[in-house]
């Protein structure tokens, strides 16, 4: 998949571009895993300290949302951050956005590309998937055990499978180059450590409203909203403070569409 050899991504390399006060006080670098995701989660099910970073550059059972693989060949970025929030377990959805909206700042700052967000996750350039964000929970009766936040960003793949070849793309083939993937992952936690403190002190998006809808690709278009039993095509308008994408039919009606019950997709292809 790869032509050349991809930069050398390791924690040292990362440390270079770290201004972190806690986020990747500690990390856990191999060369290969199965997926960041499941040691994240063995980790949250240990003592181990909020903020740990997990990173690999290929993973053998990379998981992406709704029960898929994530095909994660050498050459990407593949993380997770294990998070202890002390905030209420219905707020977890939201940071999910948080990190989407970090990961679309980062992505502009060290590459240059005009990153967008299709609600509630993906981040997008030229109407194709650049990156997809996993976030997975533990709760028990007192509330939020541990978050993990997991990412994959197609660094210097070239070429993709067939089913996904249209939808797909990467920094390598927007920029015809490639990037130091420990600046592009260390300035992501530079930037997520901060909206995710400003989360922590609102829990809630009502910070980011503003930033999110600037950049969500599919603003005042029209979406086909996907249900378990019925397809309807409204037009999207925004998020709101709870991360919900509030919809509007052709009489103006609107209604909130809540992350994880619907797809939302262009009506010309996947945005
Ligand atoms: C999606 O389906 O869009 C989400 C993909 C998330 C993939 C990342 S790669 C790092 C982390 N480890 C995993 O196994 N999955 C996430």
């Amino acid at each position: 998949m790869l032509k050349n050899k991809p930069d050398v991504i390791d924690e040292k390399r990362i440390r270079e571009y770290l201004q972190t006060k806690w986020l990747g006080n500690t990390i856990l670098y191999a060369e290969k895993m199965d997926s960041t995701n499941n040691r994240a989660k063995q980790l949250g099910e240990q003592d181990t300290e909020n903020g740990t970073v997990v990173v690999t550059g290929y993973q053998t059972s990379g998981r992406g949302r709704r029960g898929n693989t994530w095909v994660s060949p050498e050459g990407n970025c593949y993380f997770s951050i294990l998070l202890r929030p002390e905030v209420m377990s219905d707020r977890v959805s939201m940071i999910t956005l948080v990190s989407a909206l970090a990961l679309t700042k980062a992505i502009k700052q060290v590459t240059g590309l005009d990153a967008m967000i299709k609600w509630p996750n993906d981040i997008i350039v030229n109407s194709k998937k650049l990156c997809g964000i996993l976030t997975e929970s533990s709760m028990d009766q007192t509330g939020i055990r541990y978050v993990v936040v997991g990412i994959g960003i197609n660094c210097n793949q070239i070429e993709f499978s067939k089913n996904i070849a249209g939808m797909a793309t990467s920094i390598r083939l927007e920029t015809g180059k490639e990037i130091s993937r420990s600046k592009l992952f260390g300035t992501f936690l530079n930037i997520f450590e901060t909206y995710y403190e400003v989360f922590l002190e609102t829990e809630d998006l009502s910070e980011f409203l503003e930033e999110y809808n600037n950049l969500l690709v599919n603003r005042g278009k029209e979406v086909k909203i996907i249900e378990k039993d019925k397809e309807r095509i409204l037009t999207a308008i925004g998020i709101d403070e709870k991360g919900g994408l509030i919809v509007k039919d052709g009489q103006g009606r609107k209604e909130m569409i809540i992350s994880g019950e619907v797809s939302v997709r262009g009506l010309y292809g996947y945005v």
